[in-house]
């Protein structure tokens, strides 16, 4: 078969495996010619391994300077007969054969993150493949479900906002168009179940269940990655269910941090750059800011994605550069900052002028969208220079790759 791009709305229903491996081998030889990562963490736990940010921190220990074995958790779909799979697959594949091939160990569980069956598989491989401990726990898991152990149903994230109503243009991807669409209000229970899925409880319950297991070693360190963004976008994000859900990681890092001061360990949040990942494309009236602030940040020549922006936290803020010994780079809230260079004012004021003008007539000519669009297809695998996409692929040669 070949295999083509199939978009529906925000979401790709296809992904191209070999793309895929393109995308794993563009991210790796990014971070090898890049400024190498410093006493980085050598055994590391990558919770949401697969894609976005949790794959970029993944390569970033592995490749870029700490040549870290990895265990990468996530929950992605193989080839069957129902379609090739998902994007996220041949990245663990792919990823996995690079490390194995610069001697590297790397352990891909597929599996839903927050069951104890998988706690189980992590704990049992963090002994049989990084010699018992870890020294770094990455927790990047983006999903809109996560099921109530108490109950069986399942908590659902919603993309609300917590004040008035806010109407905003819409990306809708497969159509390359804007439309107004109405973020609503949500309940307080729909608050609340958002921070059951995207807030810090399952973060918190899995280094206790690590810690419980012994696996942590010494000095054991944790992240994971939050959103605040500008003013302009509040009422959509920071104050909305979202924000709420990162407020309530933000405090879990406090608490996290106080339980691992008995093993001189460490828990941080690091606050990341808007960016165009499997998980950010849902969310509603979003998209004129991120189209505005890629045009702006790639002609100052401050854009990053996902690798660069890992990179960069893992070899200037999150361990202790040798040329400076500050330690842990952070705010007064004890955020790491990689948002900085977003938030900029001179970007923030640029970024201001081009949405007031957009409109979904002009969006393509005033903001990225163009980049967006390859962001997106190359997430999935599409749109790569040296994949040849006409190349007739059986699904058989897919179910006997390696994962
Ligand atoms: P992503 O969708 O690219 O990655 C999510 C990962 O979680 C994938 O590996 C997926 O397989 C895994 N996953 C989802 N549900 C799972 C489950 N039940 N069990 C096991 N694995 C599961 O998402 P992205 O954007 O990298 O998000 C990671 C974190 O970064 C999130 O906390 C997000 O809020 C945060 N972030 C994202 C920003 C963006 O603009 N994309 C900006 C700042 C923070
Ligand atoms: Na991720």
């Amino acid at each position: 078969m070949i295999i083509e791009p199939v978009i529906k709305g925000v979401v790709a229903r296809s992904a191209h495996p070999y793309g895929c491996q393109q995308a794993v081998r563009k991210q790796i030889d990014y971070v090898k010619q890049a400024k190498p990562i410093e006493r980085g963490a050598k055994r590391v736990l990558v919770l949401g391994a697969s894609s976005g940010f949790g794959l970029a921190s993944r390569i970033a220990h592995t490749f870029g300077g700490a040549e870290a074995d990895t265990v990468g958790v996530s929950f992605e779909r193989g080839p069957s007969d129902q379609g090739v799979g998902s994007a996220g697959w041949y990245n663990n594949i792919f990823f996995k054969q690079e490390a194995e091939k610069a001697g590297r160990v790397a352990t891909n569980i597929v599996g839903d993150a927050f069951s104890q069956q998988v706690r189980q598989q992590v704990i049992e491989s963090v002994k049989s493949d990084l010699g018992g401990k870890v020294d770094l726990v990455v927790y990047s898991l983006a999903t809109g479900v996560r099921p109530n152990p108490e109950t069986g149903d399942m908590w659902r994230s919603v993309i609300k906002t917590t004040g008035k109503p806010v109407v905003g243009p819409t990306l809708n991807l497969e159509t390359d168009s804007l439309a107004e669409m109405t973020v609503e209000t949500a309940t307080d229970d729909e608050v609340a179940d958002t921070v059951k899925v995207m807030g810090g409880e399952d973060w918190a319950s899995w280094v206790q269940c690590l810690s419980d297991a012994g696996v942590l070693a010494h000095g054991c360190r944790t992240v994971a990655y939050s959103y605040i963004g500008p003013e302009v976008t509040y009422p959509i994000y920071h104050q909305g269910t979202l924000g709420r859900a990162k407020e309530h990681m933000h405090t879990t890092a406090e608490e996290i941090n106080t339980q691992l001061v008995a093993i001189g360990g460490q828990a941080h949040v690091a606050v990341c750059k808007a960016l165009v990942t499997k998980a950010s494309v849902f969310i509603p009236a979003f998209t004129p800011y991120i189209l505005a602030l890629f045009k702006v940040m790639k002609e100052k020549g401050t854009h990053e994605g996902c690798i660069e922006q890992m990179q960069r936290l893992f070899n200037a803020r999150f361990y202790s550069p040798k040329e400076t010994e500050q330690g842990v780079l952070t705010d007064e809230q004890r955020l790491i900052r990689m948002d900085d260079w977003e938030l900029a004012s001179d970007v923030q004021q640029q970024v201001s002028e081009i949405m007031a003008e957009m409109t979904a007539e002009n969006f393509t000519q005033l903001g990225d969208y163009k980049g967006y669009k390859q962001d997106f297809m190359e997430l999935n695998g599409f749109g790569f220079e040296g994949v040849d996409y006409q190349q007739d692929i059986t699904l058989e040669s897919l179910k006997a790759l390696q994962s």
